[in-house]
C-alpha cells in the first residue's frame, strides 16, 4: 500500500533529523530563546528581506491560525474565508471556539476575490451583527490552486481600503512558491499581507510553522498569546533547529519542488488520457475525476481520499504528493490507472 493521502505521512528530511541529533546534548535556553531559534528567526527575516517583521515559531497549523486570529481580532470581530478554507472546514470550530465567527464565501476554485468579500461587508451593516475584520486566505488553497501576484495585490488593496486585516495561511507556501505558475517570491508577502506563515510540517519538517507578523499594530504581546494557548514550547529549540536547516540553503524550496514535480507528472499523464480535474491545481494536491470502478481497483494498492461524487459513475479523488514521494510509486500508480481505465 502506498499513500497519496497527504504530505505529512513521512517523518522528516534526514538533514533535519541529523541536525536534531547533532545538537542533542547541547544545553539551550527554553521557550524560543535558544540560539537556534534566534538564528532561524534572523535567517528568515533575511530571506524575507524585512528586518522589521516579528517571527514566531509555532508547532502546528491549526494552532497558528487560532492564536493569530484570536490575538488579532477584538471580541465582536469576525474572519472571512472561502467555503473551502481550512479554518472553515477542518479546524473543529477552533476559531469560533475563541468567540470569532468565520463568515464563509462560496468559491469554485478555493480563492477569494474583492467582490466576494464586498458582498460579506455589504451584508454586515451594524452592531447587531458581527463585524467582518480579517480576511483569511491560504496559498496554496485547500484545493491546490495558487494566487498570483495580481490577485494578491487586488486583495491587499481591497483590505487596506476597507481597513481589514489580511492574513495568509502558508501551510503549503513552499508548494505554491515552487509552482510552475507562480510569479511571487517569499520576499513579496510582507508588502501584500499583514501576517502570514511559512509551513514546515508539510514540507519536510517534523513539526513547525513560522508565523510572520508584518503589521506593527498586530505584534504586541504575541508571545503572551502563544503561552496562553500552549504554543510556547519549553523545547522551542526543536522548531528553531528545523527552520534553520530548511532555510540554511535551498532545502525548503528543493523539497517543495520535488512534491510539485511528482504531482505534475501525475496530472500531465492523466490529462493526456483525457481525465478531468475538479479544479486547476498547479501545486502538490490534485483532484482527478475517475470512474468509480477504477477507484475501487486502485484502493487495493494505494491510499488516497475520495474527495466528492462527480456523478453516478465517477468520483473525484485527492492525490497529495510530498517532499518524500517516490518516483517509482508515481510510475506504478500511473501504470495501474492506465491498466484499469
Ligand atoms: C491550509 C492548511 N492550514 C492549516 C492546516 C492545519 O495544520 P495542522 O494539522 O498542523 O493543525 C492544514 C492541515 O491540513 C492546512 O492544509
Amino acid at each position: 500500500m502506498y499513500s497519496f493521502k497527504n504530505d505529512y505521512a513521512e517523518g522528516a528530511h534526514p538533514r533535519i533529523l541529523h541536525a536534531l541529533i547533532e545538537s542533542n546534548f547541547e544545553q539551550e535556553d527554553g521557550y524560543g530563546e535558544d540560539r537556534y531559534s534566534r538564528q532561524a528567526v534572523e535567517l528568515l527575516k533575511e530571506k524575507i528581506g524585512r528586518p522589521d517583521v516579528d517571527i514566531h515559531l509555532i508547532p502546528g497549523g491549526t494552532q497558528t491560525n487560532l492564536i493569530a486570529l484570536s490575538a488579532f481580532l477584538r471580541p465582536h470581530e469576525a474572519a472571512i474565508a472561502a467555503n473551502s478554507g481550512h479554518i472553515q472546514t477542518h479546524e473543529t470550530g477552533a476559531i469560533e471556539a475563541t468567540g470569532h465567527k468565520v463568515l464563509s464565501v462560496e468559491t469554485t476554485d478555493g480563492k477569494l476575490t474583492p467582490s466576494a468579500i464586498q458582498e460579506v461587508l455589504d451584508a454586515h451593516t451594524d452592531e447587531h451583527m458581527v463585524k467582518p475584520k480579517l480576511v483569511y486566505i491560504s496559498d496554496s488553497t485547500e484545493i491546490g490552486s495558487i494566487y498570483n501576484r495580481h490577485e494578491l495585490q487586488l486583495l491587499s488593496d481591497f483590505c487596506r481600503k476597507n481597513n481589514l486585516i489580511f492574513y495568509m495561511d502558508g501551510a503549503r507556501l513552499g508548494s505554491a512558491l515552487c509552482s510552475s505558475e507562480n510569479d511571487l517570491r517569499i520576499s513579496d508577502f510582507p508588502e501584500l499581507v499583514d501576517a502570514f506563515y511559512i509551513g514546515g510540517t508539510k514540507n519536510g519538517a517534523l513539526i513547525g510553522e513560522a508565523l510572520v507578523i508584518c503589521r506593527d499594530s498586530l505584534k504586541e504581546d504575541f508571545r503572551f498569546h502563544m503561552k496562553q494557548k500552549g504554543a510556547l514550547l519549553a523545547k522551542g529549540r526543536l522548531l528553531g533547529i528545523q527552520f534553520l536547516e530548511l532555510f540554511r540553503d535551498n532545502l525548503f524550496f528543493d523539497l517543495a519542488q520535488h512534491a510539485n514535480n511528482m504531482a505534475k507528472k501525475i496530472s500531465d499523464e492523466l490529462s493526456r488520457a483525457n481525465i478531468k480535474f475538479v479544479t486547476h491545481s498547479p501545486s502538490n494536491q490534485i483532484f482527478p475525476i475517475l470512474p468509480n470502478s477504477v477507484i475501487e481497483q486502485l484502493q487495493n494498492n494505494y491510499a488516497f481520499l475520495i474527495w466528492e461524487k462527480a456523478d453516478q459513475d465517477h468520483s473525484a479523488i485527492r492525490i497529495v504528493t510530498s517532499w518524500a514521494t517516490k518516483e517509482e510509486a508515481v510510475n506504478a500508480f500511473l501504470e495501474d490507472i492506465k491498466k484499469y481505465l
